[in-house]
């Protein structure tokens, strides 16, 4: 085969000396504009398994590098004068120059043309070409040129960051955070070889711009950033390798994804490889992972199927697609971090809290996880979360921020765990029964420190079907009252009880009948924020006058009073999934011209209004929960900045913590769901509006609690369909991961005993 590479970077050389092993008789040309030692930026940092992969495809490459490189295992934080370490964490780093000459090297011993200092713009100059490999880079012009085809889709991220080095050494990865009067900046640090360290800089566009650097000259830059991190310098000079770029040293990531990764020009077929089909951010250090993974996979496909070019660039394409797309997730999690960071965790958070967030950035790194790399850090930092909640450890283990207690007012929790509301659609006329009393009764023997009810409802026709529970009569609240004296008597476990009204989602059949549809026969009539039906086939709402809003404020009212009367821990007012103070809330639902529409504070008024009257009568010592749709997943509709608005009127209202779920208010939404899909909104509102959160939304194991509670982006972890599969789900979820600190009920000693037995021999 004729094999022309344009662009001689990791992804070109790689693939050419790969091809070339595979079959000497492959003529191979790369061509490069830049001379061969010419090169931007420092070191690149990649994983000990990104060199096994190396090692099986080129031993030569693989061993030469590993000459070159600096291994290194631990990670520094210096953050407000602390500065804190943790291990394990296995990079590899060389410099980029340093890794491009050995390919060169490489490339040359085996016989692939490499030519240099020519830039090349056609791909249609080398038509005797079967493939052409459109390894250029980031700006890739063959991309640009095929853009119809290859359809880039690229995202300009906000975050500005120059890549500099120094003769500084470190002999970890160090992440340097400093404050200036107009917001903070962070490096990413790591050393590459014996002489030279990489020094990325990164901050806002907006802080970046404040230090009028969007107007300074390299050198003004460098010594800006010499000032700003010259406590960690001692002396050393910032150096840069990048005068040959045009305009600003300071660059914005973008991240690339490509829906067609090759194309047939008439003459060769055209393939993106690298950064010029896919970019990784920094903050995960992969790009030069990718590079090479896709030279590796590309050959690996010529060498199985032969070369019949279009079928292996099909699956080069659905190979590679799905790993990158997992990687492309994981580093723009880091990446948002790293955006974020200094308006939502550098002055929220303590040095330690702030040390384990930034380590589970990617969301791919869990709790055991960091066990795995670090126990020694890991279990120091549990011993300082729980000694923060007021847990004496004595010397003993700490227990992990699951099991820690959690106090609002006066009502303290004894873990993190909370039995989500869940409309069980088994009350007659509203009342709870026996169903309810053994429904609940076994979730407080498994475990839970929080159980709420379904969200019960304010009055006959605040139901969403005919078998919601209610708290509308004293019969309903002596039903309850049972319920929670059980739960009580017999367990640790507090009681909340969700409020609500169904708004333009009631009148409609049971949740495992034809969900949201409207019952064949007896429908009540429907009230809500505007006149507009849910679904095609839903009743229309009446729009709601102020005196339906008194009414049924007074309902409410009516309704908390009951619930103090049964003894309930905490009350939570369902603001979400599009039920009536939902509607208010969500300008899809909302769509009225009065004091009780149209701006965030408007459509706000009444739900506040609500809140306020049930807070009045709600004892004083017992906190209110608000459940909010975070975001509509619908255009037009609410998003993350709205939540953030509306969790910060609750909070002025009196509101002690922010239920933080999402979606379910139109009908046509299109949700994107994930593990821990919700938690970001509980972490934004949380960091953001100052406000204690509830995370929701598949957490599904003590690992992701843990993770979530640790990283502080929420306080505790709402957990539903798990608690339906399994009502022991937190002591069973405590005996997985060891934690021995939880009581069970003593009847169940001995079933605890044979159940954390076969585990440990699992
Ligand atoms: C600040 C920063 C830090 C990074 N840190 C890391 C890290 O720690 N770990 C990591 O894995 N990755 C890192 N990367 C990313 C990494 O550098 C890239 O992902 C990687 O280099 C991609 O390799 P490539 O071969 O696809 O592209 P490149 O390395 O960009 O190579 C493309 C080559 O094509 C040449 N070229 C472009 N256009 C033409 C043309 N028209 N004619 C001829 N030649 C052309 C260019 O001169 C260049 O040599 C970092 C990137 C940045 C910006
Ligand atoms: C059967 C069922 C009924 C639900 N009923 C309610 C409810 O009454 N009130 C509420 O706020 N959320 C309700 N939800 C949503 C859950 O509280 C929770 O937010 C959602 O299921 C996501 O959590 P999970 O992934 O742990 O299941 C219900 C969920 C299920 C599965």
């Amino acid at each position: 085969m004729r094999i022309v590479c344009i662009g001689g970077g990791p992804a070109g050389l790689y693939f050419a000396l790969l091809m070339k092993q595979l079959d000497p008789a492959n003529r191979i040309t790369v061509v490069e504009r830049n001379r061969p030692y010419d090169t931007f930026g420092w070191g690149v940092v990649f994983s000990d398994a990104t060199m096994d992969n190396m090692r099986q495809w080129d031993r030569p490459t693989a061993d030469a590098i590993e000459v070159a490189f600096n291994h290194w295992d631990d990670i520094e934080l210096h953050f407000k004068g602390r500065c804190i370490r943790s291990g394990g964490h296995g990079f590899v780093g060389i410099g980029r120059k340093k890794l491009l000459n050995i390919l060169q090297a490489r490339c040359e011993a085996v016989g692939v043309e490499l030519v240099f200092e020519t830039e090349v713009d056609d791909d249609t100059a080398y038509a005797d070409a079967d493939l052409v490999i459109a390894s250029d880079g980031v700006n890739s012009r063959l991309r640009q040129k095929y853009a119809d085809v290859f359809q880039p889709d690229i995202v300009t991220r906000p975050n500005r960051f120059i890549w500099l080095g120094t003769n500084k050494l470190f002999d970890a990865f160090n992440f340097l955070f400093e404050k200036t009067e107009h917001g903070w900046f962070q490096a990413h640090v790591y050393k590459f070889d014996d002489q030279t360290t990489t020094f990325i800089i990164e901050t806002p566009e907006h802080v970046w711009q404040a230090h009028g650097l969007d107007r300074a000259d390299l050198s003004q830059s460098i010594a800006f950033c010499e000032r700003l991190f010259a406590q960690h310098l001692d002396g050393h000079a910032l150096m840069s390798n990048a005068r040959h770029l045009r305009g600003s040293a300071w660059l914005n990531f973008q991240r690339v994804r490509c829906r067609q990764w090759s194309h047939y020009n008439g003459h060769s077929h055209v393939v993106l490889m690298g950064d010029a089909v896919h970019t990784a951010h920094f903050a995960i250090g992969s790009g030069t992972k990718l590079a090479l993974e896709d030279a590796i996979e590309l050959t690996r496909l010529f060498k199985q199927t032969g070369n019949d070019v279009k079928a292996v660039l099909a699956q080069y394409q659905a190979v590679r697609e799905i790993d990158v797309l997992r990687l492309q997730n994981a580093a723009w999690n880091a990446m948002e971090w790293f955006e974020v960071v200094g308006t939502r965790y550098c002055d929220q958070l303590p040095p330690e809290q702030f040390m384990y967030s930034m380590l589970t950035r990617s969301q791919r790194i869990s709790h055991e996880n960091l066990r795995l790399r670090d126990a020694a850090w890991l279990e120091g930092y549990e011993r300082w979360f729980a000694e923060r909640d007021g847990v004496a450890v004595g010397g003993g283990r700490a227990p992990s921020p699951m099991f820690t207690p959690f106090t609002l007012r006066g009502l303290t929790l004894a873990n993190r765990v909370v039995v989500s509301p869940m409309a069980m659609y088994s009350a007659a006329d509203g009342l709870a029964n026996d169903f309810h009393l053994v429904h609940f009764g076994a979730r407080a023997l498994g475990g839970a420190g929080l159980l709420y009810t379904e969200m019960t409802c304010v009055s006959p026709d605040a139901r969403i079907t005919p078998g919601c529970a209610g708290l509308w009569n004293d019969e309903q609240g002596a039903a309850w009252q049972r319920i929670v004296d059980f739960v009580h008597r017999r367990s640790r476990a507090k009681m909340g009880i969700q409020l609500g009204h169904a708004g333009r989602k009631g009148s409609t059949q049971l949740g495992w009948q034809q969900i949201d549809e409207p019952l064949a026969g007896g429908n009540w009539p429907l009230v809500s924020a505007s006149a507009i039906a849910y679904g095609p086939n839903s009743q229309t709402p009446r729009a709601m006058t102020r005196d339906d809003m008194q009414r049924i404020t007074a309902d409410f009212v009516a309704a908390t009073r009951r619930a103090a009367a049964a003894g309930f821990d905490i009350l939570e007012l369902h603001c979400a999934h599009g039920y009536l103070l939902s509607s208010f809330l969500s300008p899809l639902t909302n769509r009225r011209d009065d004091d009780y529409g149209g701006s965030v504070a408007n459509r706000a008024r009444w739900p506040l209004e609500v809140f306020s009257a049930v807070r009045a009568v709600w004892p004083h010592d017992k906190p209110i929960s608000v459940r909010l749709s975070c975001h509509d997943w619908f255009p037009g509709g609410n998003t993350a900045d709205d939540a953030v608005a509306i969790a910060a009127l609750f909070k002025a209202a009196g509101a002690d913590i922010i239920d933080c779920s999402s979606g379910q208010v139109v009908a046509e939404q299109k949700p994107v769901y994930g593990r821990m899909w919700q938690t970001p909104f509980a972490d934004r509102i949380r960091n953001e509006a100052g406000i204690a959160t509830v995370a929701v939304g598949s957490i599904f194991e003590a690992d992701h609690v843990n993770m979530v509670i640790a990283a502080g982006r929420a306080d505790l972890c709402a957990v539903a369909r798990p608690h339906l599969a399994d009502p022991a789900w937190t002591l069973h979820e405590a005996a997985k991961i060891g934690f021995e600190g939880i009581a069970w009920p003593e009847p169940y000693l001995s079933g605890r005993a044979q159940y954390e037995t076969n585990l440990h021999r699992k």
